[in-house]
């Protein structure tokens, strides 16, 4: 599937502009700066394709991309952004909230974790909507070149692995991911297109 075009379809800010619910659609979800935008820029091998940038809460809407004819991939706005104020991090829960309840084709979330810093409080926050709105999830940890040896690698792994236990929702296997790198990109790819 990712051999077929890719293109940005649009960005949405109310569930009134969603796109009709005909292909299979796969989302990301994490905290600002994560690395969303840059995963799926990796992904589709556009560059600039989903904004990626140095400022924190960039991506604002949420953003529709079309890959071939089969397949939607969204770029959540990030959460956890310090300075975003209250109302507006409400609207923006409240509108992630109806979109992963009221979105029959939503395959499955991929939520991204900086290895780094591994599941923190406000990341336990969505894995609690998510358990509640019953769609699959899937931790993508990402930046993993960022990680200087594998004692650091095994050590977020623990983290993460224990912070999942009690999301019975989460699929099992991690994607570890370097959108700089490469590593994790073709194992996503071959997932999301084996959510026909
Ligand atoms: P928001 O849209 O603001 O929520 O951010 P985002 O999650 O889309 O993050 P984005 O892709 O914009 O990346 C944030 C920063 O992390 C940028 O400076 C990227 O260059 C950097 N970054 C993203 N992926 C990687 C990676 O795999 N390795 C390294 N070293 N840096 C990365
Ligand atoms: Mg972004």
């Amino acid at each position: 599937m990712f051999a077929g075009p890719v293109d940005f379809l649009k960005g949405v800010v109310a569930m009134d502009g969603l796109p009709a619910a005909d292909r299979v659609e796969v989302c990301f979800a994490g905290r600002s700066n994560v690395g969303k935008s840059s995963l799926i820029n990796a992904l589709t091998g556009r560059k600039s394709l989903a904004r990626a940038s140095n400022t924190p809460g960039r991506t604002q809407e949420i953003n529709f991309f079309t890959v071939g004819d089969s397949h939607y991939i969204v770029d959540l706005p990030g959460y956890g952004y310090a300075s975003a104020p209250l109302p507006v991090v409400e609207k923006w829960q409240r509108l992630l909230r109806r979109y992963l309840s009221g979105r029959p084709t939503l395959r499955r979330v991929f939520v991204l974790i900086d290895s780094r810093h591994g599941i923190k409080k406000v990341d336990q926050e969505i894995l609690a909507l998510l358990d509640s709105s019953a769609v699959t999830f899937q931790v993508v940890l990402t930046k993993i070149d960022k990680l200087r040896n594998d004692a650091e690698r095994e050590r977020v792994l623990t983290q993460v692995r224990g912070a999942l236990a009690p999301h019975p929702a989460a699929f099992p296997e991690l994607v570890l991911t370097s959108s700089e790198r490469g590593d994790g990109i073709a194992t996503l790819r071959s997932i999301i297109a084996s959510l026909a």
